[in-house]
């Protein structure tokens, strides 16, 4: 029905006649001559319809925002004075000749340039139109190009991509499952796999060496701007390589779609472990764009009177840290204020501070709250370890180390944002060495990633030392977001039971969830490890998107719905009979069909 996008025409065209489809972006009457805004795929162009040619013209005229058109005319430079360079089309405008109407449209719920004011369900509701916006579908646009640019590498490097099954049984990655009740199977379920983790390392235990798929991954966790509840991994996995040459391939991959796509060298990307990521950034995905650090301060206060630090500084599970910020000593009192409201979010009791006024006059060029509380000569040593500096502030933590960590870790992102502190550049790194397990808010042990992560050490040192036991993991993280993980598996059903063991998963429950599992471990199965990318985070930190919702054609909101079909629905008793359900409790509105 088109000769020509509207968005690829320019002065190359002039003089000739075009066919263009599309939606009318705006319409605007100008006196005897009517603008067409005319908008498709690939952008935008001016189309003039002149009185002289009536029916068209009149047709013009009763178009409005988001018809569907068709039309043919001649493409012409635009008069001197009124070409927009801002609009890549803008050098030139076709000439209207025919005008039909493929379809009308009701008007709009919202402006496509007015998208911010109406709000997310709004936009998430009428999808279609949110979609028509040059942002979104550019955003959709380059999001295939680089699935393209993935497929392509991992099919010149010999990875196969095999599909895994939808319906399946738990896959354990930290997150509840999503259910759906087996018919033929009366109270079974099945589960949506929260990755294919267990079917890509049964691929390598069966011969397939190097597999990739474009995975649907399902999560029913709390969201975030980065976290949907089903969202999309580059998930990888291959055999008889280690972590160093599985860490190398993929680095070149996220290297290569950086350089093909954004002309952008990312460079030999730098290691971190677990332990100095925690130490000196409160977090294992460091924002390495910030150059903000947290200083262990425990030696120095173990002693002082301030119970505050001193507690903390003498309990092995607490921490005691400082965190020194150039240029902050300007910074208000309400703002200080409102930043102890920000780290009391992560469980922080307060936040102590010095501003250093005048590094030069003693303790006179300082101010602050707790100088009196630890005493001038602590106070004059730590501005030596903190090598302090005339206008920084310092802020404190003092508290149980995760508190610490994730409240400083925090508050280092969130000061730096509103300093102007951030770099603008990319920053990637490893992050290795992660502990095995770590405690989870019941006291109990819990794997750091998925139980089928390899130790570094053999299962006599793990069942002796699991809170101090080394996994063969690895974390991709680029400025400050965790973009990928992966580990070296366990390949042998003696390590997997010892993993089991440590979880206090017995013999028959192990049997009973990963029996399957361990059965392909004890026939042959070869050493493997992988990866897997999060494709939604990956093209929301390429686009500069602030949500991985930007990047999703069809995104959840916040509580899990999706509000252009009103999933999740409610289902009819004859549904619910079939599969053997009964419901506790009346669905709010009620569908008895
Ligand atoms: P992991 O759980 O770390 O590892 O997930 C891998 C990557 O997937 C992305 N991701 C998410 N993206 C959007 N929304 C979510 N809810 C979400 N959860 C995770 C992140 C993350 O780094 N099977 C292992 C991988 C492996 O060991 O090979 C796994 O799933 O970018
Ligand atoms: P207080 O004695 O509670 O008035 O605290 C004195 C100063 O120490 C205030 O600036 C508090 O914000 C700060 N503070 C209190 N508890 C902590 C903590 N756990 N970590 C860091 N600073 C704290």
């Amino acid at each position: 029905m088109r000769s020509h996008y509207c968005g690829e025409l320019n002065e190359t065209f002039v003089d000739q006649e075009v066919t263009l489809c599309g939606w009318v972006h705006r319409r605007r009457d100008h006196g005897g001559v009517i603008f067409l805004d005319v908008r498709d795929r690939e952008g935008i162009a001016q189309v003039v319809y002149d009185p002289d040619i009536e029916e068209s013209f009149a047709i013009a005229e009763s178009v409005r925002n988001e018809f569907v058109i068709q039309l043919t005319g001649k493409v012409r430079l635009r008069p001197e004075g009124t070409m927009n360079k801002d609009m890549p089309t803008g050098q030139i405008e076709v000439l209207g000749q025919s005008l039909t109407i493929l379809n009308a449209s009701q008007t709009p719920p919202m402006q496509l340039d007015e998208h911010e004011k109406v709000g997310e369900d709004v936009r998430l509701r009428y999808r279609y139109i949110d979609l028509r916006r040059p942002e979104m579908a550019q955003r959709l646009r380059f999001r295939s190009k680089i699935v393209n640019t993935v497929r392509n590498f991992l099919d010149d490097n010999g990875f196969l991509d095999i599909e895994t099954p939808l319906l399946t049984k738990a896959t354990p990655e930290g997150a509840r499952d999503y259910l759906v009740p087996s018919r033929t199977h009366p109270s079974r379920f099945f589960a949506l796999p929260q990755s294919p983790q267990l079917f890509k390392q049964i691929l390598m235990a069966a011969g397939m060496d190097r597999y990739y798929q474009i995975a649907k991954c399902f999560r029913d966790e709390d969201l975030r701007a980065d976290r949907q509840p089903e969202f999309t991994q580059i998930d990888v996995e291959t055999s008889f390589m280690d972590e160093e040459q599985i860490m190398t391939i993929m680095e070149e991959l996220i290297v290569h779609i950086f350089k093909s796509h954004l002309d952008v060298d990312l460079g030999k990307f730098p290691r971190m472990t677990y332990a100095d990521a925690m130490l000196r950034y409160g977090s294992d995905k460091p924002d390495l764009r910030i150059d903000l650090e947290l200083v262990d301060i425990a030696d120095e206060m173990r002693d002082v009177d301030f119970k505050v630090f001193s507690g903390p500084a003498n309990d092995p599970d607490s921490r005691v840290a400082a965190l020194r910020v150039p240029q902050g000593a300007s910074l208000s009192r309400k703002v200080i204020d409102d930043y102890t409201n920000f780290v009391g979010i992560y469980g922080a009791k307060g936040l102590a501070w010095i501003k250093v006024n005048d590094i030069n006059a003693g303790i006179e060029g300082l101010q602050s709250p707790i100088i009196k509380f630890i005493g001038e000569e602590v106070v004059s040593k730590l501005m030596l370890t903190l090598q302090a500096e005339t206008g920084d502030i310092i802020f404190f933590g003092a508290d149980k180390t995760n508190v610490v960590n994730e409240a400083l870790g925090a508050l280092r992102i969130k000061v730096a944002q509103d300093l102007g502190q951030v770099k603008d550049t990319w920053a990637p790194l490893w992050v290795v060495d992660f502990p095995m397990f770590e405690m989870d808010s019941e006291n109990n042990l819990t794997p750091l990633h998925h139980p089928f992560t390899a130790p570094s050490c053999d299962a006599a040192q793990l069942a002796a030392n699991p809170k101090t036991a080394l996994s063969r993991a690895y974390d991709m993280v680029l400025n400050g977001t965790e973009l990928g993980g992966g580990s070296v598996r366990i390949n042998k059903p003696e390590m997997q039971q010892a993993v089991f063991e440590v979880l206090g998963i017995g013999p028959e429950e192990a049997d009973e969830k990963f029996g399957f599992l361990l059965q392909a471990l004890s026939y042959g199965c070869p050493p493997h490890g992988g990866i897997a990318f999060g494709l939604d985070r990956l093209i929301m930190l390429m686009t500069g998107a602030t949500s991985i919702r930007d990047v999703i054609a069809f995104p959840k909101t916040q509580s899990a719905a999706c509000p252009l079909t009103d999933a999740p629905g409610s289902v009819s008793t004859k549904q619910l009979r079939e599969l053997n359900i009964r419901l506790r409790e009346k669905p709010k509105e009620e569908s008895q069909s």
